[in-house]
C-alpha cells in the first residue's frame, strides 16, 4: 500500500509511505524555497503513482496467472508452470534473476547444510569434474542469495543437502518461511550418499520422512526432490511423503517415462513437478497431461528455451482453459480424468479403476452428480448419459455435446475449466476418503 500526505506550506514535505515504510521530513531538511520545493513534490507524487501502477499491473498479472493455471506455492501465486531445477555450484540468485522473466518458481542451490554434507562437497568439488556451492556458513550465504532475489515474483526455492533433521530444521529456523524448503533426495555423487543424504534417503525413506516432519514443524513449505526408480516403490514413497506433510515431489523422471508419473499421480495428492530432459513442449505436454502440475528444467535451463516453454504453455492455456488437462482414461490418463469418464456401464478402464480405488460405482456416481450441482455441468438431455458431468474432453469430437454446451452459452474453454473444477473435488473426495490403512 503506498500512500503520500503532502504539506506543501511548511518546511516538512510530508512522507511517502509504502509497505510501511515511510520516508521522513529528515530526508528533505535542506530547505529549498517553495517553488522547488513544489517541484520535488510534484515529482515525488509522479514517482508514487508509477510505483502504484507498477504493483497494481503487477497485481494483474499475477491474478491473470491464477486465473490461468490455479498454481499457489507457499502461498504466491506461480506466474507459469515453467521452472529451474537446481545444479551445485551453477543455479544461484543470479543465475535465477538473469531468467526471472521466464519463469514461475526456482530452486537454488543445491547448498550443503552439516558437517558432514559440506566435507562430501569439499571432496566433491577437489575432483574438479563438478563444482559446488562451497560456505562454512550456509546460514549467511542463503540468506544473502534469498536477498539477491529482492521482490522478484519467482517462487524462490532452496535445495539443501543435509545429513539429519536437526540439520534442516536449524536451517529453517534461522530462514523462516519466505522460501520453499528442498530435501536432496536425488543426488548420486558417492560422498554425499556416504554423507547420509542425497539417495540415501530413497534407500531409508523413514529417514526421509523424519527430515519432513522436522520442516514442517517449523510451517514452511516443503518439496521433496526424488530420482524416480531408485526407492523400493515410488508410490509407496509419494504416499509417505504426502502423510508426512510435504507439499510438493519434484521428480528426476530420467530412464522412465510418463507412465510412472501417472502411477505418482494416481498415489497422491501432492503437487507434481516432473523434471528430466524437458526441453520442447510435446515433451512438457506430456507430462502435464499424465499428471504434473509444473515443469523443471536444469542443464537445458537457458533464456531461449525457457521463454519458449512460458509462450506455448501459456498461449495453450488460454486457448484450451485446463493447460494441465490429462488425457482420457481409456488412452492412458491419470485419474484426473474420471471428470471425463461416462457412468459406469460398459467394460472399459474405467470399473477396474474404480476397482483399485476401492470406489464402489455408485459413491463414484454420487461423487460427480454432487460435484456438479448448480454448476453449468448439470445439464444436457441430448448427451449420452442425459448430463455434461458424463462427456468427454473436448478434443474428442461430439456434436452432441457440442451442441449442449453451445445452447447454455458455455465457450469450450470454460467446459474445460468446469472439467477442471470437477476434476479438483473428485480428487479431493478420492485422496480424503481413501481407505485408512492407506491415508493414515
Ligand atoms: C551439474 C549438475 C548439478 C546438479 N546439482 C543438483 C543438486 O545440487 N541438487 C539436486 O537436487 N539436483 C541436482 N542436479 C539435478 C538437476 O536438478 C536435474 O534433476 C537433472 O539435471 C535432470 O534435469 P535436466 O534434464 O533438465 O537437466 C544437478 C544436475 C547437474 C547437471
Ligand atoms: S468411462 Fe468412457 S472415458 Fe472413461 S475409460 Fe471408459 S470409455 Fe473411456
Ligand atoms: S455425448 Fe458425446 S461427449 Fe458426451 S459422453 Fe456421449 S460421446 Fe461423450
Amino acid at each position: 500500500m503506498i500512500s503520500f500526505q503532502p504539506d506543501p506550506d511548511s518546511n516538512n514535505f510530508g512522507r511517502f509511505k509504502m509497505r510501511g515504510v515511510s520516508i521522513k521530513r529528515s530526508v528533505f531538511e535542506s530547505s529549498p524555497p517553495k517553488k522547488t520545493r513544489k517541484k520535488i513534490l510534484l515529482i515525488l507524487e509522479t514517482l508514487c503513482k508509477v510505483i502504484c501502477s507498477i504493483n497494481l499491473n503487477e497485481y494483474e498479472l499475477m491474478m491473470n496467472a491464477f486465473e490461468r493455471f490455479g498454481l499457489l506455492i507457499n502461498d504466491r501465486v506461480v506466474r507459469t508452470p515453467v521452472g529451474i531445477a537446481s545444479m551445485a555450484g551453477i543455479v544461484d540468485a543470479a543465475y535465477v534473476i538473469e531468467r526471472s522473466e521466464h519463469i514461475g518458481f526456482a530452486f537454488i542451490g543445491g547448498y550443503s547444510i552439516d558437517q558432514k554434507t559440506m566435507e562430501a562437497g569439499k571432496l566433491i568439488a577437489a575432483k574438479g569434474d563438478r563444482r559446488e556451492f562451497l560456505s562454512d556458513n550456509p546460514v549467511e550465504e542463503l540468506l544473502r542469495q534469498i536477498a539477491l532475489m529482492g521482490s522478484s515474483t519467482v517462487i524462490l526455492g532452496i535445495n539443501l543437502r543435509g545429513s539429519t533433521p536437526e540439520a534442516f530444521s536449524a536451517i529453517a529456523a534461522a530462514i523462516g518461511d519466505k522460501v520453499v524448503y528442498e530435501i536432496d533426495a536425488h543426488c548420486r555423487q558417492p560422498e554425499m550418499i556416504a554423507a547420509g543424504c542425497g539417495e540415501h534417503y530413497l534407500k531409508n525413506p523413514e529417514e526421509l520422512v523424519a527430515v519432513v516432519r522436522s520442516l514442517k514443524s517449523h510451517g514452511v513449505t516443503v518439496s521433496v526432490k526424488i530420482r524416480a526408480g531408485v526407492a523400493a516403490d515410488d508410490r509407496e514413497l509419494a504416499r509417505m511423503l504426502w502423510n508426512a506433510g510435504a507439499d510438493v515431489l519434484h521428480i528426476d523422471l530420467m530412464d522412465f517415462g510418463p507412465a510412472k508419473l501417472r502411477q505418482i499421480r494416481n498415489s497422491c495428492p501432492l503437487m507434481l513437478i516432473a523434471n528430466n530432459s524437458i526441453t520442447s513442449f510435446d515433451k512438457m505436454k506430456d507430462m502435464l497431461s499424465h499428471g504434473a502440475d509444473l515443469v523443471s528444467l536444469a542443464r537445458q535451463s537457458d533464456v531461449r528455451t525457457l521463454s519458449g516453454l512460458d509462450a506455448v504453455i501459456t498461449r495453450h492455456a488460454d486457448e484450451d482453459g485446463w493447460y494441465n488437462a490429462p488425457k482420457q482414461l481409456c488412452r492412458g490418463g491419470d485419474i484426473r480424468s474420471l471428470a471425463f469418464c461416462c457412468m459406469p456401464v460398459k467394460e472399459c478402464p474405467l470399473i477396474p479403476t474404480l476397482t483399485r480405488m476401492e470406489i464402489s460405482k455408485e459413491n463414484y456416481i454420487r461423487m460427480k452428480q454432487d460435484a456438479v450441482k448448480g454448476t453449468p455441468l448439470d445439464t444436457g438431455q441430448q448427451t449420452c448419459f442425459g448430463n455434461l458431468t458424463w462427456c468427454c474432453k473436448i478434443s474428442s469430437p461430439c456434436m452432441f455435446r457440442d451442441m449442449t454446451i453451445r445452447q447454455i452459452g458455455l465457450s469450450k474453454k470454460e467446459y474445460m475449466r468446469l472439467k477442471r473444477d470437477l476434476s479438483d473435488t473428485l480428487m479431493s473426495g478420492v485422496f480424503h476418503d481413501l481407505p485408512s490403512d492407506e491415508s493414515g
